[in-house]
């Protein structure tokens, strides 16, 4: 894989993300608008990688208990004795918080004969096995055991009960565990993905909505879906007016990438040229002969009137910070991914997307949508979560407003992807060299976590 830093050629014409936010009336900063083009390995992606049983496992042992990868908000875990269950591809772990305040995570089995030790996230003095009692403090060390003198493994060595653990890693807000005691550093994991949230303050907002749906497909078809642009005009025509997906900026930076669409322009594929009061109006959902909620003048634009009217609004929370915001950071869509399965949607747009497996099936997965928003004053308490079974509508889900629609959208190709790929007849799938980087870029990754891993350990190396 490669960066390259004149790509211009392979992407669709038209003025680009990175060039349109320098017309703006505050540009957007120079950090965060640097190219890193991605020269993908393949533009074809094996389609056994979503349908077949043999690969979820290699993905099970290679990926997800290696990986770091997002359990909880820090906000879940309020209290001391509060946790979470955080299931992946049919493991469980305990994330919990001690009594000096640290997060761990445990392994979550009894170590006399494997009961799970939670069923369910809650707030404990101990963790005590429902089964015969074990019992563990909250540091992982055995505090109890029923009928001590028949264990003398136990009596023999104390110490080496204790409950295994992940490591635990924060960033933003957000607990991320790695259950590989060999793993990188979490902060090697990130690089400086980091660096471009500085100002975003993840860690200073709060759970709003919560929302978890599962879908008929394998969990990566699910992400996919969020990966890229292309799909705005097929799936969401009712957004081509005001989404200039074609113009999209798509980057790489290791183990994080993103893909922005600017908002308050067409895409280049509608066959007409909407005023900038009709962006305006479909993008605020106006219908014929009603007034626009937000003061516009003929002599601005669309985009630039949807920022004064975003920096208005957000000031409330930044204070006169918002005045340093830049137009696009208010507007645009930046999608950010971080391997393999966490898209915290960057500047002040508020979604976090999560994929996982759905337990241990390959063909169903579990979608999260959070909003992840700052407040003022004291820190309101997360969200419960809605769970949407497979067949229940996303608009039941009332707490995600206009998002409801999009993701009722999306879901709707997400099982019908599965079902062609059960039965296409070809083994690969094709990727374009430009918008559809992300989707590349992720299955790079996943060639060397899992393919490479699988084959050296298959060989005799010393691949794990
Ligand atoms: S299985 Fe947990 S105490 Fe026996
Ligand atoms: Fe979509």
């Amino acid at each position: 894989m490669t960066m390259s830093e004149a790509p211009e050629r392979r992407r669709t014409p038209g003025l680009s993300w990175y060039d349109l936010v320098l017309e703006d009336e505050r540009p957007v900063p120079e950090h965060l608008r640097e190219r890193r083009h991605y020269t993908a390995t393949a533009q074809q992606v094996p389609v056994e990688r979503y349908t077949s049983r043999a690969w979820h496992e290699l993905e099970r042992a290679h990926l997800w208990r290696k990986v770091w990868q997002m359990a909880c908000r820090e906000e879940h875990l309020p209290e001391v004795g509060s946790y979470v269950v955080y299931d992946i591809a049919g493991d469980s772990y305990l994330v919990a918080r001690t009594r000096d305040g640290s997060i761990k995570a445990y392994i979550n089995a009894c170590l006399h004969r494997g009961r799970a030790l939670k069923d369910a996230d809650g707030r404990c003095s101990e963790f005590r096995c429902s089964f015969h009692g074990f019992t563990w403090k909250l540091d992982g060390t055995l505090r109890y055991l029923p009928a001590q003198g028949e264990f003398p493994d136990i009596e023999a060595d104390r110490d080496a009960w204790r409950l295994p653990e992940a490591k635990v890693g924060t960033w933003g807000g957000f607990v991320f565990i790695n259950p590989d005691p060999a793993a990188e550093p979490f902060e090697d994991f990130l690089g400086d993905m980091p660096e471009h949230f500085r100002l975003w303050d993840f860690e200073n907002r709060y759970v709003q909505a919560h929302v978890a749906k599962k879908i008929r497909c394998n969990w990566k078809v699910a992400q996919e879906a969020f990966d890229e642009g292309l799909h705005l005009v097929g799936t969401h025509p009712q957004s081509a007016p005001y989404v200039g997906d074609s113009n999209s900026a798509v980057d790489v930076y290791g183990n994080y990438s993103r893909q922005i669409s600017p908002s308050g322009t067409p895409s280049d594929d509608l066959p007409v040229d909407p005023t900038e009061r009709d962006i305006m109006a479909r993008m605020l959902d106006v219908r014929e002969g009603e007034e626009l909620p937000i003061p516009f003048s003929q002599r601005t634009t669309a985009r630039d009137s949807m920022a004064a009217a975003a920096r208005e609004r957000w000031r409330e929370v930044l204070g006169d910070a918002a005045d340093e915001v830049s137009d696009g950071e208010f507007v645009d869509h930046w999608n950010y991914a971080i391997f393999p399965n966490l898209h915290p949607w960057g500047a002040y747009n508020r979604i976090v997307y999560r994929f996982r497996p759905n337990g241990d099936r390959h063909d169903e997965c579990i979608f999260e949508v959070m909003f992840v928003t700052p407040f003022s004053g004291e820190r309101p308490p997360p969200a419960p979560v809605r769970r949407l079974d497979l067949d229940d509508s996303w608009t039941l889900a009332t707490e995600l407003q206009t998002l409801a629609l999009v993701m009722e959208q999306d879901t709707f190709n997400m099982t019908s992807v599965q079902r062609g790929l059960q039965t296409t007849r070809r083994t690969h799938l094709l990727t374009s060299n430009f918008q559809e980087g992300l989707v590349s870029w992720r299955h790079d990754l996943l060639t060397d976590w899992v393919e490479r891993t699988a084959n050296k350990a298959a060989g005799g190396g010393t691949g794990t």
